[in-house]
């Protein structure tokens, strides 16, 4: 596992975009497993300047997202209203602006009349599609992965998941309350990977901002594997592990100048 840290958001997602358009450039055809919130926002934008001046070219690129709120969604690029989306933010926030095609985005289907049978045929597209490439991960107040909160099976696959009280006061703030949505109308449930469909992806980027999820972020990365720190499966994966932190994400790890000594090594024996 590396574990980068960078001075701040910007420096974060600047490393964390880089990783992203390595894996386009060296494959072109990648599977991309994606993430919305407010983490990975500054990484889309460094992505869609990368596309804009440098011709990262994503014409070729799948995209899979990892969850999406139950009764949401939109048709990407037909008019929408104040729908919040995790499928509207991917729009804004990255699609609309890369040369991705509309048939090569996933994203669960919030609106689906059958979730079960929505979620197995999600599975089945994943690997139809050849697995997940690079996925890309925040990192919820709670630990959590997707939706995958505490107390959820390590091994779960795609499934329709009952939220916490700390998510929706989270993601109210993030989504809701600028959309003038009351706490009580939002969606209670979601469509989310499991830890085990997460876990399937060959590498694995996890980036964290923040000094409110420090303690979170040393639980999950060097507490004990546990359900009730969903993301702390991080331990378990057998690919590749990037975890790219800000300074204030990473004031709590024990082992933070073990973590930069390494990069540094890495660096300079061109590992
Ligand atoms: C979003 C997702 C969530 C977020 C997590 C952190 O698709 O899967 O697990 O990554 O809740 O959210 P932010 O980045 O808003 O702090």
């Amino acid at each position: 596992m590396d574990i980068l840290i960078r001075e701040n958001y910007e420096q974060m997602s600047k490393s964390a975009a880089e990783i992203i358009a390595s894996c386009v450039r060296s494959k072109p055809n990648c599977v991309l497993g994606l993430a919305t919130g407010g983490t990975p926002i500054g990484t889309y934008q460094e992505l869609i300047r990368m596309h804009r001046e440098d011709g990262l070219d994503f014409s070729q690129v799948k995209t899979f997202n990892l969850d999406e709120y139950l009764g949401c969604g939109i048709e990407l690029d037909k008019p929408y209203n104040m729908d919040q989306s995790y499928a509207r933010f991917m729009y804004e926030e990255l699609f609309r602006h890369i040369n991705i095609k509309k048939e090569n985005i996933h994203i669960p289907d919030g609106k689906t009349k059958d979730p079960r049978e929505f979620c197995k045929r999600y599975e089945e597209e994943i690997k139809k599609a050849g697995g997940v490439d690079l996925q890309l991960l925040g990192l919820g107040a709670d630990g959590h992965w997707g939706f995958n909160e505490p107390g959820s099976s390590l091994g779960s696959r795609t499934s329709l998941v009952a939220l916490t009280a700390q998510t929706l006061d989270d993601n109210y703030e993030a989504f809701y309350k600028n959309a003038n949505i009351e706490r009580s109308q939002m969606p209670h449930f979601a469509i989310t990977m499991g830890i085990g469909t997460i876990l399937d992806a060959r590498s694995i980027l996890m980036i964290v901002n923040g000094s409110k999820k420090a303690d979170t972020v040393a639980k999950c990365l060097e507490g004990p594997v546990t359900s009730q720190i969903t993301s702390s499966a991080i331990q378990l994966h057998s690919g590749d592990i990037t975890v790219v932190l800000d300074e204030p994400a990473a004031s709590k790890l024990l082992h933070a100048d073990h973590y930069r000594h390494v990069e540094k090594m890495k660096l300079q024996y061109g590992l």
